[in-house]
């Protein structure tokens, strides 16, 4: 397996993690460093990142993240096994006035962090479902800048597995042993098979 994959493939979208592991403050500054670097539309580069790694600061984040709507019975992550750091991702309006083309950005920003962190033994989850205003109050930011994405980070404790999508079943669930599974489509689903399709 390439190094790109074994990275990929450990890339999960983690929701619970080991508290008493801190994200230091260059083990952040070193991924965004790696960010700084990534494609942007006509180079525009309008991202800007709120970066956090205390409890006090991590603590103005959580309460307006939202988790596993699938599972929301289970109220993840649990008690005791939050991140312990935060990357909040913004589009810069003063820079960019249509912020449409930059979300493509957004994701190529989050997706770079993501695989720095699980290269450095780490891990962690995109938020896109969280209280925006409430993150500019909290942290009394301009409204300029739009709060587009929730990167959380730590050091994951739990066991995620991926396995084929059967049947084009692709909700992600929980076993008995609290083991979180996630089906993937098979590559033959994904390539278009042109001949098929025009014939
Ligand atoms: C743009 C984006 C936004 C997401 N937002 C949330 C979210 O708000 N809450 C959450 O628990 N998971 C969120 N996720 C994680 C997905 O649920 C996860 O990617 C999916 O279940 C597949 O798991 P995997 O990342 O381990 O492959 C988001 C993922 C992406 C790409």
């Amino acid at each position: 397996m390439s190094y790109l994959e074994e990275l990929v493939r450990k890339n999960r979208s983690y929701r619970g993690y080991d508290e008493s592991v801190s994200v230091t403050s260059e083990q952040l500054y070193r991924l965004l460093s790696c960010v700084r670097l990534t494609p942007s539309s006509t180079n525009l580069q309008p991202l800007k990142f709120l970066v956090t790694n205390t409890p006090e600061e991590n603590a103005k984040i959580f309460p307006y993240t939202k988790w596993a709507g699938k599972l929301s019975h289970l109220h993840l992550p649990y008690e005791g096994h939050r991140p312990t750091a935060y990357v909040v991702i913004f589009i810069d309006r003063t820079i960019a006035q249509n912020p449409t083309p930059f979300l493509k950005d957004v994701g190529i920003a989050a997706q770079t962090l993501l695989l720095g962190a699980v290269e450095q033994g780490l891990g962690g989850i995109m938020i896109g479902s969280f209280d925006h205003d409430a993150i500019l109050k909290e942290f009394s930011l301009p409204d300029t800048l739009q709060p587009e994405l929730v990167v959380a980070l730590g050091k994951p404790d739990e066991t995620i597995v991926l396995e084929d999508a059967e049947g084009g079943e692709v909700s992600y669930y929980r076993d008995a042993q609290d083991v979180h599974h996630v089906p993937k489509r098979l590559l033959e689903e994904l390539i278009l098979n042109l001949k098929e399709i025009n014939k």
